[in-house]
């Protein structure tokens, strides 16, 4: 794919930007600038909307509006700046919410992969030199999370950019970036679910579903599911949940549901729904002394968690994971290859495909609980 023409000038195209908290999104022409030095710049592919993006739109987390949203995207390398090495022009890639600098306390620990150079929590919106590479209407746009994707170009740094296999289906591998990797990686990778063991999942959305596959893969004799919205229930249990619950429709809490089905607890719970009610319930699912919980939804700004403090000493794990614990861009391009080699199959988890111009009708999809 030949970039020449574009090489060093500022582009003009289309995004979509959130103007305002809880406003929807504007779909308009943006100026994108040039990469700065080890920075890359990326013809968009394909992006997925993951939740996170929902949240922020929302303003349920901490961001700066006007931004672009979305970090979940496969794409074509543009151009690159000055210094970068690890991509050239016409590679295909995958934009990383949580980058890998390689440099920071949690790169180098063998357990690490919160980078110090995130910009999720706190959301600056800004690129690492405290600037911004979109305009619209001469005004300052901020970035999502320094991987913004509702764009057709888009500028992120080196260190969040992953080089995937060149046979990969760029209209499809997007959700790699996020949803698989945080889904599944939170069972296989940060859980490592054991064969025959029992797990429950809170929230059957996209991360969710990825968490499930990654149970069934790992070999879980039974998996429950719980969801508020019915209609996940047929895909989870095609993608292996055993047992669905729909809190809204029991007369106990979700939690003595799970207890006494399973009599003694869960081995594993996951949250994927970022509500502290939903974590609390998740945590008291486990077995009180073996059990694994692992939060993987985001909960919004300043909420807090509580829980039973005389009871922590039972044993269970409580445990935070982000992007499946994955150092991003060691490990997530290998997912890619899992793919390409059927050692995994993400699209039972791609539910509609849009063109950009209908990013709306995959919001109003979204939010009416179809995706
Ligand atoms: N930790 C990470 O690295 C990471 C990465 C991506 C997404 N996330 C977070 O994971 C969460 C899920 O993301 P997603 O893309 O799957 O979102 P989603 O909206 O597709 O899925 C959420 C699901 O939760 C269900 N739900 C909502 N309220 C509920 C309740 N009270 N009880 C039971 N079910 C309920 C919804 O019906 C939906 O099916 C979000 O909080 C997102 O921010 C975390
Ligand atoms: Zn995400
Ligand atoms: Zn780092």
């Amino acid at each position: 794919m030949g970039f020449s023409l574009t090489l060093g000038v500022t582009i003009t195209c289309r995004a979509a930007i959130a103007w305002k908290t809880g406003s929807t999104l504007a779909i308009e022409e943006v100026q994108v600038d040039p990469p700065k030095a080890r920075e890359v710049r990326i013809k968009m592919i394909s992006t997925g909307i993951c939740g996170t993006d929902d949240h922020a739109v929302k303003g349920l987390l901490s961001v700066n509006f006007p931004f672009i949203p979305g970090h979940e995207g496969a794409g074509i390398v543009e151009s690159i700046g000055e210094g970068v090495s690890s991509v050239k022009p016409g590679d295909k890639v995958l934009t990383l919410a949580i980058p890998q600098c390689r440099e920071c306390s949690s790169c180098l620990h063998p357990k690490g992969n919160f980078c110090e150079k995130q910009d999720v929590l706190p959301s600056s919106g800004l690129m690492l030199d405290k600037t911004s590479r979109f305009t619209c209407k001469g005004k300052k746009i901020y970035h999502s999370f320094r991987a913004s994707t509702f764009t057709e170009y888009t500028v992120v740094p080196e260190i969040a950019v992953a080089k995937i296999d060149a046979a990969a289906p760029m209209d499809k591998v997007s959700i790699i970036s996020c949803e698989v990797s945080t889904g599944y990686g939170a069972a296989v990778n940060s859980a490592k679910v054991t064969r025959g063991s029992t797990c429950v999942v809170f929230g059957l959305g996209g991360v969710g579903s990825a968490i499930v596959m990654g149970c069934k893969a790992s070999g879980a004799s039974r998996i429950i599911g719980v969801d508020i919205n019915e209609e996940k229930f047929p895909r989870a249990r095609a993608l292996g949940v055993t047992d669905c619950l729909n809190p809204r429709n029991l007369k106990k809490p979700v939690q003595q549901v799970v207890m006494e089905m399973t009599r003694v607890g869960v081995d594993f719970a996951f949250e994927a729904i970022g509500l502290s009610d939903t974590m609390i319930a998740a945590w008291d699912s486990c077995h009180r002394s073996y059990g694994v919980c692992l939060m993987v939804g985001v909960a919004s700004s300043n909420s807090q968690l509580s829980l039973n403090a005389p009871d922590i000493i039972s044993g269970r794990t409580l445990k935070g994971v982000c992007l499946g614990d994955y150092k991003t861009r060691d490990c997530i391009p290998q997912l890619v290859t899992d793919y390409l080699q059927n050692k995994i199959n993400i699209d039972p988890l791609i539910t509609h495909q849009l063109p950009f111009d209908q990013l709306h009708k995959a919001f109003e999809l979204y939010h009416a609980g179809k995706t």
